[in-house]
């Protein structure tokens, strides 16, 4: 039997080596050893299919918003949804793609007079990310809004919808395995003015520029908050602002935000997380968890 890779390489379905730089928000990072841009179901059941037959690991890629990839790269399989799953609709259930931004949600259902999916505007992921991470931002998260999502599992090779109710979304998280991919879900909304909506959005961008380093190579958030507190406040209120490990440094804008020159190592990054976790651990005795996520081979982590 042929290498199952190897047949999805040949029917074009795949691409080997494909540099993953580009595509987070960091810029950094090696090649995925396969690359899978899936714009109908056929490519994502035959990838189930190369799995089950060869199994490596998986990462489902969203705008790499949130992620920082190895300086190796990821030795498995690389899984991002196209242009086919970034349609947006509206009405009184609002319905996207798990590819759209959302942002875009943000904009398009508040254009179409749909109120309730705002806050969205400040949350520069895609719709699977968000869901997969019960993504949040101004009081309101996606749990707030989220009925239904369809989801591909790439370790079944099937499909199916799940309600909110389903995914033990809590702050930060919800109950999906990595090879669970959203491929759409259908937010509650509101009649809205959309001026007012307008209005919002305006209000939530200005206070992002305002309070956060945008313009720079980050990932948002690196740390959960822990209960009733901010990692930003008690990262500033140890004096950790600027402390950097290679090109990578703690943002002097906000201190839950790290910041990379262009060049940086992914390893850097890493162990910039690791120094200032270990700081405030040994300061203050507060174990923060980190919220962006690792991808690949990283010092004393193995894969
Ligand atoms: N603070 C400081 N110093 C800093 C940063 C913050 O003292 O360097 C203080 C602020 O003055 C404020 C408190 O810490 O009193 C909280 O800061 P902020 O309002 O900026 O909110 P946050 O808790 O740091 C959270 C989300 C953000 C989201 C904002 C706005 C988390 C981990 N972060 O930030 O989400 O944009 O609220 O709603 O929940 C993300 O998840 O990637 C993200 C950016």
């Amino acid at each position: 039997m042929s290498d199952p890779w190897r047949r999805l390489l040949a029917a074009g379905q795949a691409q080997a080596g494909v540099e993953l730089r580009g595509l987070t928000t960091y810029k950094l990072g090696g090649p995925a050893a396969y690359f899978v841009e899936a714009n109908d179901p056929s490519t994502l059941a035959a990838t189930a299919e190369a799995l089950a037959d060869s199994p490596l690991p998986v990462l489902i890629l969203g705008r790499g918003s949130n992620l920082v990839i190895a300086d190796d790269g990821f030795p498995g399989v690389v899984i991002r949804l196209g242009r086919r799953f970034a349609g947006i609709e509206t009405g009184e259930v609002v319905t996207a793609g798990g590819a759209a931004g959302l942002p875009q949600v943000a904009r398009t259902a508040t254009a179409a007079a749909r109120r309730g999916v705002e806050f969205m505007i400040g949350i520069p992921g895609t719709v699977g990310g968000g869901v997969r991470q019960n993504a949040g931002c101004f009081g309101s998260e996606m749990v707030d809004v989220l009925e239904t999502a369809d989801l591909f599992d790439l370790g079944r090779g099937e499909t199916s919808t799940v309600g909110a109710g389903d995914l033990a979304m809590a702050y930060r998280q919800t109950n999906l395995a990595p090879t669970q991919i959203v491929l759409e879900a259908r937010f509650r909304t509101d009649a809205g003015d959309p001026d007012e909506g307008a209005a919002r959005i305006r209000e939530i961008t200005r206070w992002r520029r305002l309070h956060q380093p945008g313009g720079t190579l980050n990932a948002g958030s690196v740390f959960k908050n822990p209960p009733g507190d901010s990692a930003g406040r008690i990262i500033d209120s140890l004096g950790l602002k600027g402390t950097a490990v290679g090109g990578a440094s703690v943002s002097e804008k906000h201190a839950n935000f790290f910041v990379a020159m262009p060049g940086t190592k992914a390893s850097e990054v890493y162990l910039l997380v690791a120094k200032v976790r270990e700081t405030v651990k040994a300061r203050t005795g507060i174990d923060l968890e980190p919220e962006i996520q690792f991808a690949g081979r990283f010092a004393d982590r193995g894969e």
